[in-house]
């Protein structure tokens, strides 16, 4: 089958066995022109709560899934590729975490969906890029465990006065994303803006015009007036931001994720006809890990 084929057959079966298909803003274009719901780690979280819909099959990486599954739990959720895991997620293990929370027992705990459900049962809230400094903010407490990315911690405590208190995690996306690759782009193009993810280093985000979640990216792309603009996150992207501002020139200074980039049209009709790579978690573990959750839902998103 071609893809024009299997992209029929999918939009065929989805329909015959009532399944909403979600994509993450990091998936392959022609994953976006199936999915019913496109967007970032919050978008997915929210249209899982708001929707419960019977069946979800999800084109991004495992914790999202999982996060999605503990969010609407009477929904069947699959995910095409098991392998499609955030290794980021994997930095910051229940050990390390429970040792963290004994050392700084007045902490708060504040978990980057990024992060496994089993980690999620241990945290007080969960953020994501669009809303963590926001919430920090907000949170009645003076100190936060932040986990795992420290390069959204350290911009996160660039916009507290709080004290945030980081362990090593880092999404090696956005680590080779450097200083000298954002000030060559800005050389290159002197009158573009440079629109950057939190989970780039502190000295890449000093040079950025805005700071952003993917979502928050695309907005921007839309409202802003400016022609050129140099977009320092993951590479795919570049095609989104293309679809929603289409006169715009826009130059990527990101490399691709291969966990995401595991979803391919082929597993997903796999997935689709044979319902395999369903998301199965404890129970115990969906009760715990589904009040952080949902109070970061409460707190809404604000970039
Ligand atoms: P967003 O929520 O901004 O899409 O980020 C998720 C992610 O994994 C970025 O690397
Ligand atoms: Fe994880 Fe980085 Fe890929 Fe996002 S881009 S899913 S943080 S590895």
């Amino acid at each position: 089958m071609n893809d024009k084929e299997i992209i029929q057959r999918i939009l065929d079966l989805k329909k015959a066995k009532n399944v909403t298909i979600f994509a993450h803003n990091y998936q392959r274009p022609e994953i976006y022109d199936v999915a019913d719901e496109l967007g970032d780690s919050f978008d997915l979280a929210q249209r899982a709560r708001e929707l419960q819909p019977e069946r979800i099959i999800f084109c991004g990486v495992t914790f999202m899934a999982e996060m999605v599954k503990i969010l609407s739990p009477e929904s069947r959720v699959f995910i095409p590729s098991m392998q499609a895991v955030c290794p980021m997620a994997a930095m910051i293990t229940r050990e390390k975490l429970l040792d963290l929370k004994e050392k700084h027992p007045g902490a708060a705990v504040m978990c980057y969906v990024n992060t496994t459900a089993d980690t999620k049962t241990l945290c007080d809230i969960c953020c994501t890029s669009a809303n963590a400094v926001d919430i920090a903010n907000k949170l009645p407490a003076d100190e936060i465990i932040f986990v795992p990315d420290q390069n959204l911690a350290a911009y996160v405590q660039s916009n507290t006065k709080k004290k945030i208190i980081a362990p090593e995690g880092w999404c090696y996306v956005h680590a080779k994303i450097t200083e000298e690759k954002i000030l060559e782009a800005k050389k290159n193009y002197p009158d573009a803006k440079a629109i950057v993810h939190p989970e780039c280093k502190p000295e890449v985000l000093k040079r950025a015009d805005a700071v952003l979640s993917t979502t928050g990216m695309i907005k921007y792309v839309k409202e802003s007036d400016v022609d050129t603009i140099i977009v320092a996150t993951e590479i795919g992207m570049l095609e989104l931001l293309r679809r929603h501002a289409p006169n715009k020139k826009f130059f990527s200074i990101g490399g691709e994720c291969i966990q995401q980039k595991k979803i391919t049209l082929e597993n997903l009709l796999e997935c689709l006809e044979k319902d395999i790579n369903e998301i199965v978690l404890p129970d115990d573990v969906m009760a715990k890990a589904l009040a952080p959750l949902e109070k970061m839902l409460e707190y809404g998103r604000n970039d």
